[in-house]
């Protein structure tokens, strides 16, 4: 049995489908359907016997630790966070909440249980925390990539915020011995993801003919994973990855937000066919730059190779190819997660602005 937080949201949903192809455990999924949360993610799998639900917190102690109890698993893989910067930069309170106390809160409820197995039990458990390379901050264009040797030096509310459950998953290990493992990975992208981040937003907005905005130079610098990569990685951290480590998991190396644009919509063109009037990239409009903006990311992902015999097997443009399809494919999906909050997200965001 595992327990995964956020399985209702972009990563976790294509890690539950990942680990019920590939593992044999059940899974309780606890998820409390933010706004980017939708079970709409999980309906490939809504009739496997092997997935359970449960509609809640993670800032809920007695609801985590009835669930702990209940379906004792043998890890808990931690997903459910506020993700997105911008967001965090608009109102970062609720990043606070559930990236920081949250994570507390399932960190102590875990603790208690952990105590509670027998000691075979004890040795195979594992906490999994899903976290970020953005909690390094920013590269000037000649550093060398990050690795998990890297100063802590978050320079947004969110990445602040996953910076310092880091450290309580840190801490929980050094104090109190619980087994954690943390996947500090960069930019995952592929099917199902909420399409406020640069890719799906891109797609959307190609989509519908409609003005792409590209913060400040779109020189900035990003590494891209593809999610079924991370997934792998997340697998592979479950079996042989060592207690208390940190893993850096990323894709092929950085390329700027314009170079990625660029791709997205050529691919986009490409599988479209047709009768496009102009290319989606002309559709491109630099808008004001993001407050605190980190310039670059990149990652050595060589631990992640030495220790968990890992390495991305998606190159970037097979994977854009397959994410551009995936949206392409799933008009229902897009329909369903297109309205309500999407919408007034995206309007405050550039169409009330022009
Ligand atoms: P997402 O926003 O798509 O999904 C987050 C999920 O968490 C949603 O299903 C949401 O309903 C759930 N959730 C939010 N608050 C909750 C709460 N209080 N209790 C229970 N569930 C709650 O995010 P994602 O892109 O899938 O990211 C997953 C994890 O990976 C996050 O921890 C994020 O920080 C990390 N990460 C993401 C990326 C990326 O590129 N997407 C990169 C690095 C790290
Ligand atoms: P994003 O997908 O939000 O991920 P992160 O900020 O976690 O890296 O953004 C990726 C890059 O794209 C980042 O440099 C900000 C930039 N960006 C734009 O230029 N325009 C946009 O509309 C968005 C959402 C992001």
């Amino acid at each position: 049995m595992l327990l995964v937080t956020g399985g209702a949201g972009f990563i976790g949903s294509n890690f539950i489908g990942r680990a019920l192809e590939a593992l044999d455990d059940e899974i309780v999924n606890l998820d409390l359907l933010t706004y980017s949360g939708d079970l709409i993610n999980l309906v490939d799998h809504s009739d496997d016997p092997r997935l359970h639900f449960s509609h809640g917190d993670i800032c809920d102690a007695s609801l985590v630790r009835q669930l702990l109890d209940t379906h004792r698993p043998r890890a808990v893989l931690h997903f459910a966070a506020e993700s997105h910067v911008d967001r965090s930069i608009e109102c970062p309170d609720r990043f606070l909440t559930t990236n920081v106390h949250g994570t507390f809160v399932l960190l102590q409820e875990t603790l208690k249980y952990y105590r509670t197995l027998p000691g075979q039990e004890q040795d195979r458990f594992r906490f999994i925390h899903i976290s970020t390379d953005e909690v390094y901050g920013s590269l000037g264009p000649d550093d060398p990539p990050f690795n998990e040797y890297s100063r802590y030096a978050p320079n947004s509310p969110y990445s602040a915020s996953k910076a310092a459950s880091d450290h309580l998953v840190r801490a929980y290990h050094r104090t109190y011995g619980l087994p954690t493992i943390v996947s500090n990975c960069s930019n995952n992208y592929g099917p199902r993801q909420f399409p406020e981040k640069l890719i799906p937003l891109t797609l959307m907005r190609a989509r519908q003919g409609l003005q792409i905005p590209v913060y400040g130079s779109g020189k900035q610098e990003r590494d891209w994973l593809f999610v079924e990569d991370h997934c792998d990685a997340l697998l592979r951290m479950l079996d042989c990855g060592h207690p208390g480590e940190v893993y850096l998991v990323g894709g092929s190396g950085s390329i700027s937000n314009l170079q990625i644009i660029e791709r997205v919509c050529a691919a986009w063109d490409e599988l479209a066919g047709g009768d496009r009037v102009r290319p989606s990239f002309s559709l491109v409009e630099h808008v004001d730059d993001r407050p605190g903006h980190d310039f670059r990311y990149d990652i050595d992902t060589s631990k992640a190779a030495r220790e968990l015999d890992w390495k991305a097997q998606v190159p970037l443009q097979e994977g854009i190819e397959r994410t551009v399809r995936w949206y392409m494919e799933n008009e229902q999906w897009i329909e369903h997660i297109a309205g309500g909050e999407y919408r007034s997200w995206v309007d405050r965001q550039y169409d009330m602005n022009g």
